[in-house]
């Protein structure tokens, strides 16, 4: 390595380039399906059709991508986060969490994928620490809707981002809070008996994510942020509600407020209606790990 190139800069500055999030499956020889998750999917040609993704050398499934025949290149939709964060963290049965049939040459496509290409392997280079994995699309399905997003090392949703945007734009109040999970509590904060979410107004021409993302850091709120989990209008008072997932390893809550039982939620008092509502979704839906995105006013909307 370059000793004039800091690793960690370099790979936050690699991390500055916005991409959408790919889970890249294949079967081992035995017929056991397997997958990670990847950024580094880039489409290469139209005729031949080429695409190219690039798995580390690192990965467990290294050698099945290094040899592999065929593998499926699966676009992840806005709500899929989840599935990401299992191809890319957990260790249990990864294909045992996630509905997915296999394609015709036998590689996983996840159900829900916005897109997915089957692909023959094409080329397989090595890299450096990585190998460039091309292949030839054999047969291919987009679905409409959203993708996932991910820069800097957080995820987001262009489609939310864009409501986010519209709101902003309507000479409106906006305040932007942040759900924060540690080992399945929330951090809520009491007033008057009621209880609220770390929340803040956004600047002017501040968009919500870096509005959140500042409030997190000045908090030293040493969180991860996740996809938007409700966008709502407050039209009595004037006020646009963005509230998004965050996860956090420290139990330390910065003196605002404290980690409640997720399991408790039910029995708290909220500040407002629509964040009772907020609440109690997210509480039924991180059961099951599967979160909607809410657009909507605050007595009517859509759970996407
Ligand atoms: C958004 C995101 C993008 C990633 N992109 C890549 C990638 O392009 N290539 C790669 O080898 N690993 C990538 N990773 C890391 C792997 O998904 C991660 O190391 C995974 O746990 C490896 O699987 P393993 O546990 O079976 O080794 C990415 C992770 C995330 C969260």
């Amino acid at each position: 390595m370059n000793n004039n190139i800091d690793r960690k800069a370099l790979r936050n500055a690699f991390g500055s380039y916005m991409t959408g999030v790919t889970v890249i499956t294949a079967i081992t020889d035995d017929g056991e399906p397997v997958g990670f998750t990847a950024n580094s999917f880039t489409s290469v040609s139209l005729d031949p059709p080429l695409l190219l993704v690039c798995p580390a050398k690192t990965l467990s499934s290294f050698e099945v991508f290094a040899n592999c025949k065929h593998f499926t290149v699966n676009i992840l939709s806005e709500d899929q986060q989840d599935i990401s964060n299992i191809f890319a963290g957990s260790k249990e049965d990864r294909f045992n969490q996630i509905k997915w049939h296999a394609d015709e040459q036998g590689s996983p496509v996840i159900e829900g994928a916005l897109t997915h290409f089957s692909c023959k392997t094409d080329r397989n280079l090595e890299a450096g620490d990585h190998h460039l994995l091309v292949g030839e699309v054999l047969d291919f399905k987009a679905n409409e809707g959203r993708g996932l997003g991910y820069a800097s090392g957080g995820y987001f949703s262009l489609g939310l981002e864009r409501e986010a945007a519209e709101v902003s734009t309507q000479e409106k109040h906006v305040r932007v809070g942040v759900i924060i999970e540690h080992q399945g509590k929330v951090l809520l904060s009491q007033n008057e008996g009621k209880a609220t979410l770390p929340m803040t107004t956004a600047a002017d021409n501040t968009n919500a994510v870096s509005t959140i993302m500042q409030f997190m850091t000045e908090k030293q709120l040493n969180a991860q942020l996740g996809a938007a989990f409700s966008v709502f209008e407050d039209s009595k008072n004037n006020i646009n509600y963005i509230f998004y997932r965050a996860t956090t390893e420290s139990a330390d809550a910065q003196g605002l407020g404290e980690f409640v039982a997720i399991d408790d939620i039910k029995q708290q008092s909220f500040v407002t209606l629509a964040i009772d509502s907020m609440m109690n979704r997210y509480a039924i839906e991180s059961k099951n790990g599967f979160y909607g995105v809410y657009v909507g006013k605050e007595d009517s909307g859509k759970v996407h």
